[in-house]
């Protein structure tokens, strides 16, 4: 396998990908199809964006006049391109349905209609819902999802499905943890925490904060689907996480350590609508296949924090913006205003 699509290159993850594979594969060519939805970044891609080894397509993979062609000139899909935020989620859940359902199913059409091309979908762990305390999540399990952004991404899954049961489409599908790393657009726990606390700001953290998550570095994120691209089977799921499972105030207060930055900072606020309290995955499967993380919790948020502090004109120029501030007002103004004096 020599040329690969990656769908959504210019976002978080999928840029961790996409030098994952230019340092690995020498001899591979990738091509990165992303729309630059306010998510997308091409400055994500400096050093790495030559336009021989690694070219860049803007498009939108809902239409299948860019995707088709493309899609035929490649060896294998690697589909990063998604709406990704459960807060905008609750704010705007149509673009999710448009992106993640229906753009996965253009991705997959031409799939299809290119001869069977190999696929791999990267999706989450939060299609299975809320998961009760003492309890994994198996890739058998039925899909419980509670958000517009999962239901989505549960949506999406389901089509990679039907493609590989009806058409044999040779189509994977990764679920993996909450991921943490460099070029995370701000709007995450850990990179908006990381930046509100380097700039002073209160760190708004949503009811008890007692919500458990399970912590992945986007490296071994990468090389889990790296692994499952070349040696997964198609028409399988793979769950990815490390089962590092911490309540958020741990990860927010292991931030602030590593920033040097007072625990006053701290704010309870509201809690996010239908709120998943658990997330755990049973990843024996990724593990059988070979891999296994090479991140402990403490260096994999500790290691990010520290990426924020030392790419400040990254993430400021990003802060700067009119649609983040206008997204920040929206989501956290409310929040945090002082609560009126009793009357
Ligand atoms: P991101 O929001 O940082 O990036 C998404 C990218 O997709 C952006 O570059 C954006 O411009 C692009 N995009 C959005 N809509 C598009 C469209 N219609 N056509 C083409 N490009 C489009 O997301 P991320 O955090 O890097 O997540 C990547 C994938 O991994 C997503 O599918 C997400 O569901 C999944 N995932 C993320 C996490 C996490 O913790 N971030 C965990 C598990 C799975
Ligand atoms: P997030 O990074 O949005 O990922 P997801 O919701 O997809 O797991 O949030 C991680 C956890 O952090 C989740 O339980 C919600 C919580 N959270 C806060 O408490 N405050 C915030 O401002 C954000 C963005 C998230």
């Amino acid at each position: 396998m020599k040329k690969l699509l990656i769908t959504g290159g210019a976002g978080f993850i999928g840029s961790n990908f996409v030098r994952h594979v230019v340092q690995k594969s020498p001899d591979y060519q990738v091509t990165v199809l992303d729309k630059l939805t306010y998510a997308g970044n091409l400055t994500n891609l400096d050093g790495v964006l030559d336009g021989a080894r690694v070219r860049f397509v803007q498009g939108d993979i809902c239409d299948p006049a860019i995707v088709d062609p493309l899609v035929r000139e490649h060896d294998a899909v690697v589909n990063f391109a998604a709406e990704t935020h459960v807060d905008r989620s609750l704010l705007n859940p149509g673009a999710f349905v448009q992106t993640d359902v229906f753009g996965t199913y253009v991705l997959l059409e031409a799939c299809r209609r290119a001869g069977g091309t190999r696929m791999v979908q990267v999706s989450t762990d939060e299609v299975y819902g809320d998961v009760p305390p003492g309890t994994q999540s198996l890739e058998t399990d039925r899909l419980n999802p509670r958000s517009p952004y999962s239901a989505s991404k549960g949506g999406g899954d389901l089509q990679c499905l039907g493609f590989f049961h009806t058409y044999q489409v040779p189509v994977s599908i990764t679920r993996a943890a909450n991921t943490v790393g460099p070029f995370q657009y701000p709007e995450k726990l850990v990179p908006l925490m990381s930046t509100n606390a380097i700039l002073g700001l209160p760190l708004p953290v949503y009811g008890d904060g007692q919500q458990v998550r399970d912590w992945l570095h986007a490296s071994d994120h990468c090389a889990a689907i790296d692994l499952v691209l070349h040696r997964g089977t198609p028409g399988e799921v793979y769950n990815v996480g490390v089962g590092y499972e911490r309540p958020n105030v741990e990860v927010v207060e292991l931030i602030l350590t590593e920033l040097g930055a007072p625990r006053s900072l701290i704010r309870h606020v509201a809690d996010r609508q239908g709120h998943d309290r658990r997330y755990s995955l049973d990843c024996q499967k990724v593990r059988a296949l070979g891999w296994s993380p090479t991140y402990t919790f403490e260096r994999c948020i500790r290691e990010t924090a520290r990426w924020y502090a030392e790419h400040r004109p990254w993430w400021e120029a990003i802060r700067a913006r009119v649609d983040f501030q206008s997204y920040y007002r929206q989501n956290y103004e409310h929040r945090l205003q002082p609560a009126a004096p009793p009357a």
